[in-house]
């Protein structure tokens, strides 16, 4: 039996996604099911001074209205409030909690009726009343009132005078604006009335054990008294790792009634909810006229609410990715009136990247160098951050795999210089980079006699593939057809697992997998060595292996017990183990995944319309587990950043304090029509330091560099620089 890790293996609930058997947390039925709509602020500051639910009351099937006066007991500390990933300062948000409004969109009160539909119209029907305070909502209002946070990593050198004194020099400030997840599936819980006080609550989050803590705390429950489910997610990115409000009225509203309450959010309600932050980014470049870097200064101004200070590290990629003698960072948070914003995949990175790669290319222009080769003389083999090398970075590899299929070489380097008809042809590209975490987990393995195996844990599958590369690992270590196991994920009375996020659960828990399978050899290798005359009762753990249903020795595979006999012998039909990884300390290295991105452009000379005809995105990002769904990771990352570079956009009416495209007809993602060629080269790159199996995971450096390539591009083909995201045709027939 051929090795599953590493190979293309479809997904194995596939075919649970595409028919529909797959149930998204608002598709969940119970008996007796009431459901839920919120109304929300339509200010952004102030106080509800009057809410009047009386008409709708009285519609047929209504069975409440919840406010701030009437609802159950919630807890009143900020502690309690506090989930696993909440932002260290701040107070954070508590739906329906007081009569004070902190944005528009927030939560205001929730009708329960025996349908959604009537439920929505009776929302209609609620008078409120504000008293309305001043607010703001621009980010260019309030940078001079932002303040610095803490960020880990420490300036070195003096990067002011050594910028001073470089030979050339490119400094620029570049905005990224507000950015909404808008995941397919919208935000929804079904908070089912168990009896005597319990509840089970199908949500959906990135952290089913997250969201359990938090229940508890935020309702004052005992652990055994909620159990929260997440089988399936259909789309987070970021926005499913805190606890959203709509949990926590689904449960709200299922206390009072005492009965089974779904809420599903609209498209539009999730507009109230986190959003990346708009961003301004300052660069500073300071170079040798032989382009060695000396001096880099990277600013970033974030906005955060008015309630929590939310950020990310924006400005510390610089120096990992190139030597530079100085370098300086300063991270500022600009309050709104605003929910706080939070993360969306590559967080701090696709922003801080995309500001320092556009840099570059610009740099590189002013020193007349090609961009690979400035970035190559500026190579880094160490994090200059922390002092530290790699644990692996095969960077100069993804630029020279990347550039030879892109076909790099042809470019001619002058803006304007290449074109195809009546379209100006543009060739970008840029560096990314992330991290390569890991955190502990645990899984549980229940082996059957007939050489099937269960494998437990509570991560969620955000629709990364989780479920398919468990089932790869799980196989290969209990020596099992893959067809034989059934993995079971997103529930929070399973093994500990962390929130899916930060790329860091395809290592996390892959060995926590192959730790309990080796638990399970173990007592494996316990029973077969009781057996008379057994063929393995001199090998030692670390000389078996279990392959074909059977554990056999390593040095002599004639010597092997099938795993029935095993247990035949043992007089049980089943074993089953549980076992939490976790992994040393090391602060001796740097963990971090790379990448190359390419891009081409074809812009409209007339019109000034672009299209991303060609990307090309090389990464190195240790073991690929399956090299079908690692090549869907990296594509959707690619095709978020084509939306980053020249679609995103949310657009605040500053006068109202309100979003004014709150849908995804005016919120502008790619489509189909948008997305042409890509191609996704994975660098072979061995790592035996940073864990067992060489895992880095990849959800995120997927989106990293593609919104600077594709802008590098943009300026190559028309000789405009736009750095002021997204670029639309506007903007470059204005730009200089
Ligand atoms: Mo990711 S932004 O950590 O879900």
């Amino acid at each position: 039996m051929a090795p599953y890790i590493g190979t293309a293996t479809s997904r194995v609930d596939g075919r649970a996604k595409v028919t529909g058997e797959a149930k998204y947390a608002g598709e969940f039925k119970a008996p007796d099911l009431a459901y839920g709509f919120v109304i929300e602020s339509t200010v952004p500051k102030g106080r509800i001074t009057h809410i009047d639910a009386g008409e709708a009351l009285r519609v047929e099937g209504v069975i409440d209205v919840l406010t701030h006066k009437n609802r159950p007991r919630m807890a009143g500390t900020d502690k309690a409030w506090k989930d696993d990933v909440a932002p260290e300062e701040g107070s954070p948000f508590r739906p329906l909690y007081g009569d004070s409004i902190k944005f528009s969109g927030q939560p205001i009160a929730l009708v329960l009726a025996e349908e959604w539909e009537i439920a929505r119209y009776a929302a209609s029907l609620v008078r409120i009343e504000y008293e309305e305070q001043a607010f703001v909502t621009d980010l260019y209002q309030q940078r001079d009132q932002a303040f610095a946070v803490a960020k880990p990593d420490k300036p070195h050198g003096d990067a002011g005078r050594a910028f001073m004194a470089a030979a050339v020099r490119h400094e620029a400030e570049c905005f990224i604006p507000t950015e909404h997840h808008n995941p397919m599936e919208l935000f929804a819980s079904t908070a089912i009335w168990d009896g005597d006080g319990k509840l089970t609550v199908y949500d959906k989050t990135q952290g089913v054990q997250n969201v359990q803590r938090y229940l508890c705390s935020v309702f004052e429950k005992k652990p055994d008294e909620v159990r929260v489910m997440s089988p399936f997610v259909g789309g987070a990115f970021g926005l499913g790792l805190r606890p959203q409000y709509q949990v926590v009225l689904a449960m709200l509203g299922a206390l009072a009634l005492q009965r089974s309450v779904r809420l599903v959010l609209t498209r539009g309600q999730m507009y109230g909810l986190g959003h990346r932050p708009a961003t301004i980014e300052r660069l500073a470049l300071g170079a040798k006229a032989d382009g060695t870097l000396d001096s880099i200064s990277h600013e970033a101004i974030a906005v955060t609410s008015q309630f929590e200070e939310f950020s990310r590290n924006d400005t510390g990629w610089g120096a990992l990715l190139y030597k530079s003698a100085n370098a300086k960072y300063v991270h500022r948070l600009a309050r709104l009136d605003v929910p706080t914003s939070c993360d969306m995949r590559a967080p701090g990175a696709a922003t801080g990247v995309y500001a320092l790669e556009s840099a570059m290319d610009e740099l590189a222009v002013a020193l007349k160098l090609d961009p690979i080769e400035l970035r190559l003389r500026c190579y880094s083999d160490r994090d200059q951050n922390e002092d530290v090398p790699y644990t692996s970075k095969q960077l100069r590899e993804c630029y020279r795999q990347g550039a030879e299929t892109f076909g790099w070489g042809k470019r001619n380097p002058e803006p304007r210089s290449m074109r195809d008809g009546s379209e100006l042809v543009g060739w970008g590209m840029a560096s990314g980079v992330w991290e390569a975490l890991q955190m502990p987990a645990a899984a549980r393995i229940v082996l059957t006699a007939n050489g099937h195996a269960e494998v437990f844990c509570a991560a969620s599958d955000i629709g990364t593939g989780t479920y398919t590369i468990l089932a790869q690992v799980a196989a290969d270590a209990l020596g099992l057809p893959i067809e034989n196991i059934n993995v079971k994920l997103g529930d929070s009375t399973l093994p500990q697992a962390p929130v899916e996020g930060g790329s860091w659960m395809a290592a996390s828990a892959s060995h926590a997998v192959v730790a309990t399978a080796d638990e399970v050899r173990k007592e494996l290798l316990t029973l077969a060595s009781t057996i008379k005359g057994s063929p393995l009762g001199k090998t030692s753990l670390e000389d078996t292996t279990l392959v074909g249903g059977q554990i056999v020795s390593k040095r002599d595979t004639s010597l092997a017990i099938s795993i029935a006999d095993v247990m035949r012998h043992g007089a049980i039909d089943r074993i089953e183990k549980e076992k939490t990884n976790s992994f040393p300390e090391d602060s001796g290295h740097a963990r971090n995944t790379h990448s190359a991105v390419f891009a081409e452009v074809k812009v409209d000379e007339q019109l000034g319309v672009i299209r991303v005809t060609r990307i090309v995105n090389a990464v190195a990002a240790g073991r690929i587990l399956n090299a079908k769904t690692a090549h869907s990771q990296v594509m959707g990352g690619v095709v978020w950043g084509i939306g980053m570079a020249l679609h995103e956009e949310t657009l605040f009416d500053h006068r109202f304090g309100r979003v004014m495209n709150a849908n995804i007809a005016e919120y502008h993602v790619p489509v189909n029509a948008d997305v042409h060629e890509i191609k996704v080269i994975f660098v072979d790159e061995p790592d035996k330091i940073i864990n067992p199996m060489g895992i880095k995971g990849l959800g995120e450096i997927g989106i990293v560099g593609v919104a600077a390539a594709i802008a590098n591009a943009v300026y190559h083909a028309t000789g405009k620089r736009v750095r002021d995201l997204p670029i639309t045709l506007d903007k470059l027939h204005r730009s200089a």
